[in-house]
């Protein structure tokens, strides 16, 4: 018996692994977070499957779920949006499992910062522009931040930011940056990214409060820095023509001779 742990991806229901697919419709348990897991992704469960939306439930009677099916011998697919790895409370079910010696596994899914910027049609990381991308929130009712994970500090380092969670204090987010970033530095609000109801706004650090209006849905992402929308930026010096490398040899770096027996993309 395994607990597999799924990430459902930001919304829309084909945004998931095929392995994590594959993986519910082999499990005759389904624990998923209900707020933001589309119900869409139930239809892979197998006929009989017991299915539980586990928004209303505390940490312990997920467990109990859990603790139930591994006396049954049987699997759990556990769901949660988007990435594992972020804002995903997963960390407390694998301590727990641990400590209760049930074998788990984790499948990544798309991040819904990744699902942001692919809605923007953006690279965040633009030659000569920007090289980092920092996924952070601002603290919440049930989350503090740690003291040095501010806002300003990351905006001091001018990657862009990815800002979760944190679209109901859009005030404090664009007071807290436009010191660092100024007035005219891009920026994009995703609503419910890949979901059928989408919105995205784009403006600037400056124009961002009047741009949205009344708008305050909370699953959005800001995304703030100058390789949102740029035009501006160098070419990757990767696919340069004079650029010596190991799979496209011209000639001039004695490490990659043309005579080097990998070629090619
Ligand atoms: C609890 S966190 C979950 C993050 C998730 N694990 C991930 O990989 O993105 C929820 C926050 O992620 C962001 N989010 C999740 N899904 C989103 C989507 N489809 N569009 C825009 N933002 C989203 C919002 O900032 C939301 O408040």
């Amino acid at each position: 018996m395994t607990v597999h742990f799924i990430g459902a991806g930001p919304g829309a229901p084909d945004l998931i692994t095929l392995r994590g697919r594959d993986l519910i419709a082999s499990c005759p348990v389904c624990l998923y977070a209900g707020s933001l897991v589309p119900q869409a992704l139930l239809a892979h469960c197998p006929a009989g499957a017991k299915i539980v939306n586990t928004a209303p439930l505390s940490l312990d009677e997920i467990i109990d779920e859990i603790a139930a099916a591994h006396a049954a011998g049987q699997d759990v697919a556990r769901l949660h949006s988007g990435d594992l790895s972020v804002w995903s409370a997963m960390g407390e079910q694998l301590r727990r499992l641990r400590e209760l010696g049930i074998p788990y596994d984790v499948t990544p899914g798309v991040p819904s910062f990744a699902a942001a910027a692919a809605t923007l049609s953006a690279e965040l990381t633009l030659p000569g522009v920007v090289q980092s991308v920092v996924l952070t929130r601002t603290s919440g009712r049930a989350t503090a931040m740690p003291p040095g994970e501010t806002l300003e500090n990351f905006a001091r380092t001018g990657a862009v930011l990815a800002i979760h969670l944190s679209v109901h204090v859009l005030e404090k987010v664009i007071a807290d940056l436009s010191p660092h970033y100024g007035a005219d530095c891009p920026v994009a609000v995703v609503w419910r990214a890949s979901w059928p109801d989408e919105r995205v706004v784009r403006a600037t650090l400056g124009t961002l409060r009047t741009a949205i209006g009344a708008e305050m849905e909370r699953t959005a992402l800001i995304l703030v820095g100058h390789s949102i929308g740029a035009e501006t930026f160098d070419e990757s010096r990767l696919y340069a023509g004079d650029y010596d490398r190991r799979y496209r040899p011209v000639g001039t770096d004695p490490r990659f001779p043309e005579t080097a027996p990998e070629r090619g993309e």
